[in-house]
């Protein structure tokens, strides 16, 4: 049996947030039962945000409600209050975002890093209680759009602490989509002789075309989580310069040549990349679209 890598879908949430139309939760909840169409096993399905920062994640509960409370569902939150909301909602699984800059935690979030680490501990106790998952996911782990360059030693600190804490994924995070392959490769291999892979998972973005390099990299030193983002969309309201997500497609694609089970189905996943395009009218699309169009698209 080939191996397995878990792909998780974060195109309704990273691949909508900083998007200039605005989808209404019927047009989010469209896209991800098309993403549930392509057997992708775990799918971030908006943010409990203040709508004021970010006006497209505004009505996330009713995303929710539409949806129902699947086990593959997950959503990012920036605090306890995002945490005690997704919880009110019945979401079952929540993404809370940690910092490896302290200017980009100030623009994102209003607080310190250190305060978004309290916040942490504090959802992973509740969580425990709820029965409710939690992944931790660090930003700007290579490069911060304020302070530049991240100390490895730094992302290392941060996810001893809440590996350790208990947390069940820790992904690191590109965020602006600066890192190269020999960086992740030395980051990720570091993680995972400390703590196993486990539990560890990657988040790229394709800023500087390096995002299926740096999977590939992370692949190679044992990693089998990935985010992804359907059609290539993605990007942080707060991350200037930022681009797109790796997408889906093209991660999928190159696993599968590979030989890794991800469970998806490409076909499935061209045409959720199809709408996604059709819902924003700003989708890139993956990098080999054109030869996924012609070898993956589904008869209609
Ligand atoms: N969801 C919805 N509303 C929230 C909230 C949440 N998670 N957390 C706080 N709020 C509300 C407060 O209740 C308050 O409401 P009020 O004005 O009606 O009283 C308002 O937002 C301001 O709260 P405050 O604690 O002063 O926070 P702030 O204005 O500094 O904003 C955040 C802090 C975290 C809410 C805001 O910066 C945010 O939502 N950031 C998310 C950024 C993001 O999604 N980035 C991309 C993904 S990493
Ligand atoms: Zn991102």
């Amino acid at each position: 049996m080939s191996e397995r890598v878990w792909i998780t879908e974060v195109g309704p949430r990273d691949g909508l947030q900083n998007q200039p139309k605005i989808l209404t939760p019927a047009e989010r909840v469209q896209l991800v039962r098309s993403l549930d169409r392509t057997g992708v096993p775990c799918i971030e399905v908006g943010s409990f945000v203040s709508p004021k920062a970010v006006p497209a994640m505004a009505n996330t509960d009713q995303v929710v409600a539409e949806l129902g409370n699947d086990e593959r569902y997950c959503a990012l939150i920036p605090n306890l209050k995002g945490y005690e909301l997704a919880r009110a909602a019945g979401v079952r699984w929540v993404t809370m975002v940690l910092y490896a800059s302290e200017t980009f935690s100030h623009r994102n979030v209003g607080m310190s890093k250190v305060a978004a680490e309290e916040a942490t501990a504090e959802i992973i106790r509740r969580a425990k209680e709820d029965g409710v998952g939690v992944i931790a996911t660090a930003s700007a782990c290579f490069e911060c759009p304020y302070d530049g360059a991240t100390d490895p030693a730094v992302v290392e600190g941060i996810a001893a602490r809440f590996l350790d804490q208990g947390v069940d994924v820790f992904v690191v995070a590109d965020t602006i989509g600066a890192a190269n392959p020999g960086q992740v490769k030395s980051l990720m291999q570091s993680l995972v002789s400390q703590h196993g892979a486990e539990r560890l998972g990657c988040h790229f973005h394709d800023t500087r075309a390096m995002g299926v390099a740096n999977v590939y990299s992370a692949l190679e030193v044992g990693i089998r989580r990935f985010d992804a983002c359907i059609a290539g969309l993605g990007g942080c309201p707060f991350a200037p310069g930022a681009t797109g997500n790796v997408a889906t497609e093209d991660v999928v694609m190159m696993l599968q040549q590979m030989g890794f089970d991800t469970g998806i189905d490409l076909a499935a996943l061209m045409s959720a990349s199809a709408l996604a395009e059709q819902l924003t009218g700003t989708a890139p699309g993956g990098r080999a679209r054109a030869w996924l169009e012609k070898n993956y698209r589904e008869s209609a």
